[in-house]
């Protein structure tokens, strides 16, 4: 039977990491070995031996820590994320920047007579191996398919009507958005769409606080706010953010 595979976030910046870090430290390394090439090197290249294995070590952490982060940390964050919401089973879901379907599929299994639709851009760059067949496919092996649908569209113009969804998901998506004018516009958007009771729930990077504090104007009420959270070596943070009925 196939297995789940939600994929690896970011990897370009992975593999960069990854490699510089592992040529830092083979350069580090042959300099240690005292041949070939690196004896023609000047002192004070020599002298910086102790420096370049130090951030060669660095780097090669923090590719090996992104994907710790993606590949189990995520799903816990997930789960503590999900666990905000009282749910009754009936859902109707949206994720936003769904990739390959991590919140949407935990999603549809905490909501087994609801409805999921998860929509996204796609970028690869973002997330290895994204596209509709991916999150498809993981529909299938988790066994929610017939219960989740696929869009492609952008957080900052979300094609549904006002009041749509009972829960509106997104899980570190928003802050791909470069402008601090697009993630207030797909805040806004994720707002719009969640109905009078309703509920959103959001993990991100680096601006979750701000996307909090953006709710609050627009009205949300019973905003609550994890601790820092620290992914892929950057701190974010989870919070849920209730519509009044
Ligand atoms: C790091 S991945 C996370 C995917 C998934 N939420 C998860 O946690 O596994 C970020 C996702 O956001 C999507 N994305 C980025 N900008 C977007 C936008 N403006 N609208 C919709 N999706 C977007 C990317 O294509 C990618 O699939």
């Amino acid at each position: 039977m196939a297995q789940e595979n939600y994929g690896q976030d970011a990897p370009t910046v992975v593999r960069n990491l990854a490699i510089i870090g592992g040529a830092i430290l083979l350069g580090a390394w042959t300099t240690g070995t005292g041949g070939l090439w690196f004896r023609q090197l000047p002192a004070w290249v020599l002298a910086l031996r102790p420096t370049l294995v130090a951030t060669g070590w660095v780097l090669v952490a923090m590719a090996a820590w992104m994907v710790v982060s993606s590949r189990w940390l995520k799903p816990q964050v997930l789960k503590s994320l999900l666990d905000q919401h009282a749910w009754r089973g009936d859902e109707a879901v949206l994720d936003i920047g769904c990739g390959r379907g991590l919140v949407a599929i935990a999603a549809a299994r905490r909501a087994p007579h609801g409805y999921v639709t998860g929509i996204d851009l796609w970028q690869e760059v973002d997330l290895a191996g994204n596209s509709p067949a991916a999150i498809h496919a993981n529909a299938v092996a988790a066994g929610v398919a017939d219960r989740l649908t696929v869009d492609t569209g952008d957080a900052r113009a979300l094609p549904y009507p006002d009041a749509s969804f009972d829960v509106v998901a997104s899980m570190t998506a928003i802050h791909n958005i470069p402008d601090a004018a697009g993630r207030t516009t797909a805040i806004a958007e994720a707002w719009r769409v969640t109905r009078p009771g309703g509920q959103i729930l959001i993990y991100d990077i680096r601006h979750a606080r701000a996307y909090a504090a953006q709710l609050k104007t627009l009205g949300a009420v019973d905003i609550r706010m994890s601790l820092p959270i620290l992914l892929w070596g950057v701190l974010g943070w989870r919070f849920a953010a209730t519509k009044p009925a």
